[in-house]
């Protein structure tokens, strides 16, 4: 909230309302101000739903679109808070945990087309290696996909543990998390396409904010964090079509260095452990 330095009379985005703890803070410090939030999750509907104050209003749509509402240059503030929520890991029907049975589902809402169960069982070989490499940082991942493509011959993967227990059984370097962590976090960010959402969200938002308004993302993966460097740092490669651009006026951006939880909040929140933060602020 401090990065955000929220004005009272601003005009604010939550890009992923969760639970809304975040909208909650903002809207507590607005007053004539507005703050609209987005999320996919229909939970996430019911919560905003609860909160009755006129400067705010929720979006249930994919924040790759935030585009479509609002206009150029018209919003002060906005924070992308990446990935799961912990009440979506925690609810074992919606597929994102391995340590509670459940479908292999793990959409962040039911507008996203495929489901990990598509993809752990419809990918080829190659493709599920690449994402485990890419996305899970995965070094077995050549192994486990090879694995994986040999045994849904047999039988289709229908169940999170199903798949978890299967995972552990193939691994040989042992690691000291639980060994279904890295591949989970490369099918989940799949499934919602999670990269391209927030490249698309990030140049949106560029373009929307006011000068002097800041952009907060919280992230949880080197790529997620790479992207918002890139994007913000260099003026040449902030198209969609990547042409460059000429490049010898003034930085537009300014971006922080990296923002990470202390101890004592990682004692209090163990999910925060990986957590990085970067304010940009529009020069
Ligand atoms: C880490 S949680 C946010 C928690 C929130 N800051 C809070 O205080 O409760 C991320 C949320 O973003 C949502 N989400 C992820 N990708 C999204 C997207 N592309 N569009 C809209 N919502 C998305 C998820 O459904 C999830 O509820």
């Amino acid at each position: 909230m401090k990065a955000l330095s929220v004005k009272k009379s601003g005009n604010y985005v939550d890009c992923t309302f969760g639970r809304g703890g975040h909208s909650k803070k903002i809207l507590s410090l607005l007053s004539t101000g507005k703050l609209t939030s987005f999320d996919l999750d229909h939970e996430s509907e019911k919560s905003a739903a609860e909160i009755k104050n006129s400067n705010f209003n929720f979006i249930r749509a994919n924040f790759s679109e935030v585009s479509s509402f609002f206009q150029n240059s018209s919003l002060d503030g906005a924070i992308i808070d990446c990935g799961v929520s912990s009440p979506q890991i925690d609810q074992p029907k919606r597929g994102f945990s391995f340590q509670k049975d459940g479908p292999l589902d793990m959409r962040f809402g039911d507008s996203t087309s495929k489901t990990c169960y598509d993809i752990v069982n419809f990918y080829s070989e190659k493709n599920l290696a690449k994402i485990f490499k890419q996305f899970g940082e995965e070094k077995q991942s050549k192994k486990i996909a090879k694995a994986i493509c040999v045994q849904r011959e047999k039988k289709k993967f229908e169940t999170t543990m199903q798949l978890a227990i299967f995972i552990k059984e193939i691994k040989t370097i042992k690691e000291n998390k639980n060994p279904a962590t890295k591949v989970f976090q490369a099918l989940r960010m799949e499934v919602n396409s999670e990269i391209d959402n927030l490249h698309k969200c990030l140049i949106s938002l560029k373009k929307l904010m006011k000068k002097g308004g800041k952009i907060i993302v919280i992230s949880f993966h080197s790529i997620e964090d790479r992207l918002v460097k890139n994007l913000f740092k260099h003026k040449e490669n902030i198209h969609e079509k990547r042409i460059p651009i000429k490049n010898d006026s003034l930085p537009e951006f300014k971006v922080s260095k990296l923002i990470i939880p202390s101890d004592q909040e990682v004692e209090m929140n163990v999910r925060s452990r990986s957590a990085r933060m970067r304010v940009i602020t529009k020069l």
